[in-house]
């Protein structure tokens, strides 16, 4: 009898109930073009096995000896528990007067089964490892069977919990997580993603453009609808909502949106111009959904949410929900993102609202008003484009103290599938917010034709008086 078979009849002998999945395990392998027999039941022998002997496997010298001792070799990439992707994996920067070991051994402990002192049971299955402790930077083994699928605030508290307290650590950055494909199956991803937004415009071979109602508050509605259809006029694809607008008072959210939805019904009836309205419907969490759904019964073509006040959970009950696109603010990421040193990267961020189905997230400027930093803003960037579980694509938002000088920069860094938006930089225009709109697709224009702004305003007058008003 091949001995890998007969390995795996013992363990199966050892715990009964493992047939069946074995079984299964080993006929879905075997389809797997390239895998011998041989591998695939080897394979499914280390599947079998439950929790605290995979465990033991992860360390490959582990591995070798356990397959050595069967007297077979085999293909160690399918036993690797990373390659099998039954972990989640975290990166951290850490900054300690500890050994970069000992510090990573507390973020292991303190986020699995650990705490300051030994207690009996902490070495069970589910402790996290370190898989890697070097110079800052660390990264952490979690078991999957740590997580519960779906539950995002859970997976923050492990990965970004109590490890940021830890006195022990003087600055500890989340810089990325790589999550195990069972966490991903527990998500969708967008709903609508760039190409869907895209056909609602019918726009596909340029870059979108946006703009935020200011003055930022204090307008009522018929104000903000007479600033929201002048930016289309001006042949602009998305009008936003400020993040700090929701249901005050002196603008009730759906008066609000029905002016601004009639408006823009009538500068599409009047240019077939169509544009989104992502109408701001943060809230609390026992009425975020509700407003949400209202909003769309009257009209809305797009929400928005500011996601790190609202909640990643709350991003996701809309995706799943509505039957409109969701526009994602990151207001409040500066208290996580701007030290490089302690807090949690922007490129973690962009991965749970894609996880979380977010059509457009606000991912900083490569030259704005927001502190940044280009490669992070690659990152990013290429965590929300990229082929990624199947998720549908997200638009990447450029937006902060853009004006038309900083499109050039700003396409540069993001190219085609993007959204470039500006507030100030479309409002503030001297001949007022539709020019400012002109003004920003000019410089748009110029970009994708390759050709320098300052020539390009030569027979562009409003993207010239832009330049002339607030610099090149
Ligand atoms: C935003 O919500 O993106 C900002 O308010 C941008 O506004 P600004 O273009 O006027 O800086
Ligand atoms: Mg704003």
């Amino acid at each position: 009898m091949n001995p890998a078979i007969l390995s795996a009849f013992l363990w199966h002998m050892r715990y009964p109930g493992s047939w069946q999945l074995s079984i299964t395990l080993v006929s879905s392998m075997q389809t797997i073009a390239g895998v011998s027999e041989h591998a695939a039941v080897t394979s499914s022998y280390i599947y079998m096995m439950p929790i605290y002997d995979r465990k033991r496997l992860i360390e490959p010298q582990c591995c070798s000896e356990i397959l050595s001792s069967q007297g077979r070799g085999a293909n160690l990439a399918l036993i690797d528990t990373r390659s099998v992707n039954m972990e989640l994996v975290a990166k951290y920067h850490v900054e300690t007067d500890l050994s970069i070991k000992k510090a990573a051994e507390a973020i292991a402990a303190e986020q699995s089964t650990g705490t300051w002192t030994e207690v009996r049971g902490q070495d069970n299955p589910l402790a996290a490892r370190v898989i890697s402790a070097e110079s800052s930077d660390v990264e952490i083994g979690f078991p999957e069977e740590l997580f519960e699928p779906g539950n995002i605030p859970q997976y923050l508290s492990v990965v970004a919990g109590n490890l940021f307290g830890l006195g022990a650590l003087k600055k500890v950055r989340l810089e990325d997580v790589i999550f195990p494909d069972k966490l991903l199956r527990a998500h969708n991803g967008p709903r609508y993603g760039i190409e869907d937004a895209r056909k609602f415009l019918g726009v596909f071979d340029r870059p979108l453009i946006g703009t935020i109602v200011k003055p930022k508050v204090g307008l009522d509605p018929a104000g903000t609808a007479e600033v929201a259809a002048a930016a289309v006029r001006g042949g602009l694809d998305l009008v936003k909502d400020d993040e700090t607008l929701t249901d005050q008072s002196f603008c009730p959210l759906i008066s609000r949106l029905e002016a601004v939805m009639a408006a823009l019904d009538k500068v599409e009836r009047e240019t077939g111009k169509k544009a989104f309205y992502a109408l701001n419907v943060t809230a609390g969490a026992d009425i975020i959904l509700e407003r949400a759904e209202q909003a769309v019964d009257h009209g809305a073509n797009m929400v928005m949410i500011d996601v790190l006040t609202a909640g990643f959970s709350a991003l996701e009950q809309l995706s799943k929900s509505l039957k409109v696109p969701v526009h994602v603010h990151r207001t409040m990421h500066g208290a996580f993102t701007r030290d490089k040193g302690h807090g949690i990267s922007m490129l973690f961020i962009s991965k749970l609202v894609r996880m979380c189905g977010g059509t457009n997230l606000h991912t900083g400027s490569y030259m704005g008003k927001m502190a940044g930093e280009t490669q992070e803003n690659d990152l990013s960037r290429d965590a929300l484009r990229k082929d990624w579980h199947g998720y549908k694509k997200v638009f990447p938002v450029a937006s902060g103290g853009i004006y038309p000088s900083k499109v050039y920069g700003n396409l540069d860094g993001y190219g085609i599938d993007c959204i470039v938006q500006a507030g100030g930089g479309v409002h503030g225009h001297p001949d007022g917010t539709t020019a400012g709109a002109r003004a920003l697709v000019q410089a748009t224009e110029a970009w994708l034709k390759h050709i320098p702004l300052q020539e390009y305003a030569k027979d562009h007058k409003e993207l010239d008086t832009a330049l002339k008003y607030w610099g090149y």
